[in-house]
């Protein structure tokens, strides 16, 4: 997808630095590098989607996750933080929805921190509602919120 000088493509292994740069900064504890990796041969295997996002070039966000029959589970998303709030995670994850359009998919789930109230609004505002909430799901003992999208409901 292009987009005057926004472009939504798949990641590859040589973005992977890049990649890894933004999420040291947006992340107190932040996923690896062969996390990012990992993804990437599962999303070449069709069973998971990465996506990066692109400002004049210049890798700005990503988004990754699985799919399992006619579930999405997103496991990672996050905008370069000089980018945020400027519209580009919707733009982001609006093309993900666009991207399964033809795979039947019902519903997207995500596990969100409970503290991390900015992406929490970000989900609701997606249509995104509470929907479980699995203790102590983080290394550090935090919460996590589960939030699910039915895509029925949506369109
Ligand atoms: C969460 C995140 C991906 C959202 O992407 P973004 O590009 O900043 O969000 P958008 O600009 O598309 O926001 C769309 C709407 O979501 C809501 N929203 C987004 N970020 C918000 C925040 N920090 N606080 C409150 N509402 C927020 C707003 O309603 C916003 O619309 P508005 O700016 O017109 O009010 C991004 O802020 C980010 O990378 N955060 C750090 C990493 C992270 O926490 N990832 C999620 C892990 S579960």
């Amino acid at each position: 997808m292009r987009d005057d000088n926004i472009t939504i493509c798949s990641a590859c292994e040589k973005d992977i630095d890049e990649i890894y740069n933004i999420e040291k900064v947006n992340f107190k504890y932040p996923w690896s590098k062969e996390n990012f990796f990992s993804e990437l041969k599962i999303s070449r295997s069709g069973k998971g989607f990465f996506y990066i996002l692109k400002i004049d070039n210049i890798i700005s966000g990503y988004l990754c996750g699985r799919i399992v029959e006619d579930e999405i589970n997103i496991i990672n998303i996050s905008i370069k933080k000089e980018f945020q709030r400027s519209g580009f995670g919707k733009k982001v994850l609006n093309y993900l929805l666009k991207s399964i359009e033809e795979k039947n998919i019902k519903y997207v789930y995500l596990e969100v921190r409970e503290s991390n109230f900015g992406a929490r609004n970000f989900y609701e505002k997606f249509g995104f509602k509470n929907f479980w909430i699995r203790k102590n799901f983080y290394s550090d003992g935090e919460d996590a919120i589960v939030m699910k999208l039915n895509l029925k409901e949506r369109n």
